[in-house]
């Protein structure tokens, strides 16, 4: 089965309310229409009913009655979720007022309904930035136990003959939030890759931080930020497989391992790999996507205390759906 048929399969086992703040929008409502007719996930639409019935009129969308849809700018909601963020920024100088406007702000309300339980998982970004999208999620949604930094893991789907990652798995990180982490955040970002590994890849972690040195080859302070990352992740996460500094043929190909990390468990056989900056996360994911004809599914980010997956600007229906797929698996406990 493959690895969408087997996520399609678990979120209709276990249906899971996802939130679609874009929801007027052409291609969510398109891929919310699918969804619920598919009976992947209950879906709530944000917006102006009237102009979301129309639109899915004019979509010729059979299944849209199934979502609840819910109105900005009905003050029965604000009422409700305008408190919510009043007492979740006002330490951050936010007053009831501020908090009034803000939460008639569609990504804001969104996450307010996830944070309230009200909802499971957001989907958006088909309209608004990355940066938009992050910041609603970290400040209302906010950080898992334990966890600080969000950061977003991309699944690399390779060809099916492929000796690397397993069963043609691997899961890449951080590609898309943390531009420059520090040891303890790169930790954080190693351990919330292996879970989303286990959870949404279904492959078994072996992680692999990376860095232009193996095992002492080199010397400089970013190599030491590695190897410290490495010995944050192990305390936080004792029974994880994980290993670091390795370069990237140390941490993949078996033959190198053997000659530069004979002692690793991880190096040769690692399925997760987590880079150092996101400069290099950014740039990996998107040269390997390219040159190896590999499938990029993401990003999925990892360390909210619930889903939120962020769209790219260019997307399509079929994207919406996978990402509303993928979020509903993370939304399994
Ligand atoms: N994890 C958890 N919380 C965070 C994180 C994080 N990684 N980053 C910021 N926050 C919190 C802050 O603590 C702050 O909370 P507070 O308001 O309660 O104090 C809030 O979010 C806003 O923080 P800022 O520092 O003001 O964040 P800013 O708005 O400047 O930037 C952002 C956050 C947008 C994520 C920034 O780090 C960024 O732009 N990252 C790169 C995103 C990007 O462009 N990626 C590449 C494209 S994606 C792709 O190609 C797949």
């Amino acid at each position: 089965m493959s690895l969408f048929a087997r996520l399609t399969a678990r979120a209709k086992n276990n249906p899971r309310r996802i939130v679609l703040p874009e929801g007027d929008e052409a291609r969510n409502l398109t891929a919310a229409d699918q969804i619920l007719h598919d009976g992947v996930a209950e879906i709530l639409l944000l917006g102006n009913p009237d102009a979301i019935h129309a639109k899915a009129k004019e979509l010729n969308l059979k299944c849209i009655d199934k979502a609840t849809i819910v109105d900005p700018a009905d003050p029965v909601v604000l009422d409700k979720y305008a408190p919510l963020l009043y007492e979740l920024r006002k330490k951050k100088g936010m007053t009831p007022e501020e908090a009034r406007v803000k939460a008639a702000d569609i990504l804001y309300l969104g996450a307010l309904m996830v944070k309230a339980g009200d909802a499971d998982g957001m989907v958006s970004g088909a309209v608004h930035s990355t940066g938009d999208v992050l910041r609603a999620a970290f400040q209302v949604i906010k950080t898992a136990p334990g966890i600080s930094t969000v950061s977003g893991a991309f699944l690399m789907l390779l060809p099916t003959d492929s000796p690397y990652g397993e069963n043609g798995l691997m899961v890449f990180a951080d590609c898309a939030v943390v531009p420059d982490p520090d040891a303890e955040q790169l930790a954080q970002i190693a351990v919330c890759t292996a879970e989303t590994a286990r959870v949404v890849a279904g492959i078994e972690p072996r992680v692999a931080i990376l860095s232009f040195s193996t095992k002492g080859s080199a010397k400089h302070e970013r190599v030491d930020k590695v190897i410290e990352a490495a010995r944050i992740a192990h305390e936080m996460a004792p029974d994880l497989k994980i290993d670091g500094e390795l370069q990237a043929d140390a941490a993949i190909v078996p033959t190198v391992a053997a000659l530069k990390a004979p002692q690793s468990e991880i190096a040769g056989k690692a399925d997760v790999l987590v880079f150092p900056s996101l400069e290099v996360g950014n740039i990996a994911y998107k040269l390997v996507q390219r040159f190896g004809g590999v499938q990029a599914i993401g990003p999925l980010l990892q360390g909210l205390a619930a889903p939120v997956s962020d769209l790219s600007r260019g997307c399509s229906a079929s994207d919406i759906y996978n990402t509303i797929v993928m979020t509903a698996n993370q939304a399994i406990k």
